[in-house]
């Protein structure tokens, strides 16, 4: 779905549920490979072991809540158990981090909605494109 979307993928890591490990990566991607979006799946539920949104907030400079919001928001349309997803999504400097649920079937649920109108927020963060249509 990014290839599709006109993303290039950097690399697709598996990590454990360790928080100071996913924190590290997060921060790896960000501050040395410069990605503009990190997504993560999976580990944004109810279990002693998920972790991910708790590393995020830690890798986060500034909240972008609304991603997130966005996700649940479509995701409730679909199941009621979306409301189950902790996830959350922040700006790390000049790359967003996205918490994304661990199913393939959630993941595309959720991208499905929130990759139209994320290309222009990170065309924003950029500093490439500063003027919202409709404003
Ligand atoms: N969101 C969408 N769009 N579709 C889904 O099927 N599943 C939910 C929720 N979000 C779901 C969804 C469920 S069942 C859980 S427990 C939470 O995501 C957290 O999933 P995770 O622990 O795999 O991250």
């Amino acid at each position: 779905m990014l290839k599709a979307a006109g993303y290039e993928v950097l690399g697709v890591t598996v990590l454990p549920d360790d928080e100071a490990v996913l924190l590290n990566e997060m921060i790896k991607l960000c501050d040395e490979e410069g990605a503009d979006v990190v997504f993560t799946t999976g580990g944004t539920g109810f279990s002693p072991r998920d972790n991910t949104p708790e590393a995020t907030l830690k890798a986060a400079t500034k909240a972008a809540p609304g991603i997130a919001e966005a996700m649940r928001y479509h995701s409730l349309q679909i199941t009621d158990r979306a409301m189950l997803s902790r996830a959350v999504s922040v700006m790390r400097n000049r790359s967003l981090i996205i918490n994304l649920p661990g199913s393939p079937k959630a993941v595309r649920e959720c991208l499905e909605y929130i990759l139209p109108p994320l290309s222009h927020g990170i065309a924003i963060m950029r500093g490439e494109d500063g003027e919202c249509a409709g404003r």
